[in-house]
């Protein structure tokens, strides 16, 4: 990718992400922040629809932006501010409605699974359903057209969303002119199958993930539950059927991995001190972004001052855009 691209994403404020989060999410968006322009916003907007109380939102916020710092986003290339600061993404996202057909909110993926569900459970197919939810996807084309973005890594659950918001860029011009450039997803590459501590996928919803920044001891007590299976110490074990191994891969180097496959398929290493080894090692790569995660919540002002200074720089580009698209409409 050229590194003149200008690369966006937001992360809505949900809680503290998981240790899959981090690798298939996270860890990629701190590295391509290494020599890309990047505009990173935490969704407090998007989280609206969903979660009704203000102090949790605001909360949220402070832990990701935190954890952002703390992972390593390149600061001097990134602009990190809260998505609700910049008002000029709810003028865009207003402007965009009268672009974007009502059909295709209808086929978003998000709103079509509740309408499958509320069918199937034959009540009215639009129950539960807020307009926040429903047009979800313009502010999210607001968002990632107020900055001229370029590349939008996602998840793939939200790879429809970016293809949405590069349809609305080209209703837009298609009416008005080249105004908007066209945006492309970038799906993280599946950086595999993360299991989680019951050997199924890593997913808030079994309640099988290791938080990626806990206490020492609270990180400790996840993985000692890892299950295992009843092999003695004494027996061969085959490392790419264990859990421990599968997460250990992903944070040792090559060496490191190599020894502990050998101690797997020698036998003579109980699983307890394989837990004990991931542990350590996990413990070991995290434990400055911890301080740092630490430090930052427990002086909030300096987050306040960081998403401060990212709200001016990216108010600069953002009051750009609308300045054009309303001179385009309006003719103002
Ligand atoms: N909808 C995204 C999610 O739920 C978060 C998000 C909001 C976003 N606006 C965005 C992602 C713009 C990329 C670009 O994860």
């Amino acid at each position: 990718m050229s590194n003149d691209k200008i690369v966006l994403t937001g992360i809505k404020p949900t809680g503290m992400p998981h240790i899959g989060n981090y690798l298939g999410a996270l860890k990629p968006l701190v590295e391509m922040s290494q020599n890309h322009k990047t505009f990173m916003f935490i969704a407090d907007l998007h989280a609206l629809n969903s979660i009704h109380d203000a102090k949790e939102i605001k909360q949220h916020t402070y832990e990701i932006a935190a954890l952002l710092i703390a992972i390593g986003l390149n600061m001097e290339n990134t602009v990190l501010f809260r998505q609700s600061d910049i008002d000029e993404v709810y003028k865009l996202s207003n402007f965009l409605m009268n672009v974007t057909p009502k059909g295709l909110m209808n086929r978003a993926h998000s709103y079509k699974a509740i309408v499958e569900k509320n069918t199937e459970s034959n009540i009215d197919i639009d129950s539960g359903v807020n307009m926040g939810l429903y047009t979800y996807p313009v502010l999210m084309a607001a968002d990632i057209l107020l900055y001229n973005s370029d590349i939008v890594p996602v998840g793939k659950d939200q790879k429809q969303h970016v293809e949405f918001a590069r349809d609305i860029a080209g209703y837009f011009n298609n009416i008005y002119g080249e105004t908007f450039k066209l945006p492309e997803p970038l799906i993280g590459e599946d950086c595999g199958y993360i299991p989680g501590l019951d050997g199924r996928k890593m997913s808030k919803s079994y309640d099988n993930t290791i938080p990626l920044l806990c206490s020492s001891s609270e990180l400790k007590k996840k993985i000692m539950r890892i299950i295992t299976d009843s092999k003695t110490p004494e027996e061969s074990k085959n490392p790419d059927e264990s859990t421990i191994f599968q997460i250990y891969k992903l944070f040792a180097n090559t060496d490191e991995i190599a020894t502990l496959r050998k101690q797997f398929l020698d036998g003579g290493m109980g699983y307890g001190t394989a837990k004990t080894i991931l542990y350590e090692k996990i413990d070991s790569v995290l434990t400055e972004p911890r301080k740092k995660y630490e430090y930052l919540m427990a002086n909030p002002s300096e987050i306040d001052a960081i998403l401060a200074d990212g709200a001016k720089r990216a108010k600069m580009v953002a009051s750009k855009t609308v300045a054009k698209v309303k001179k385009k409409m309006l003719g103002l």
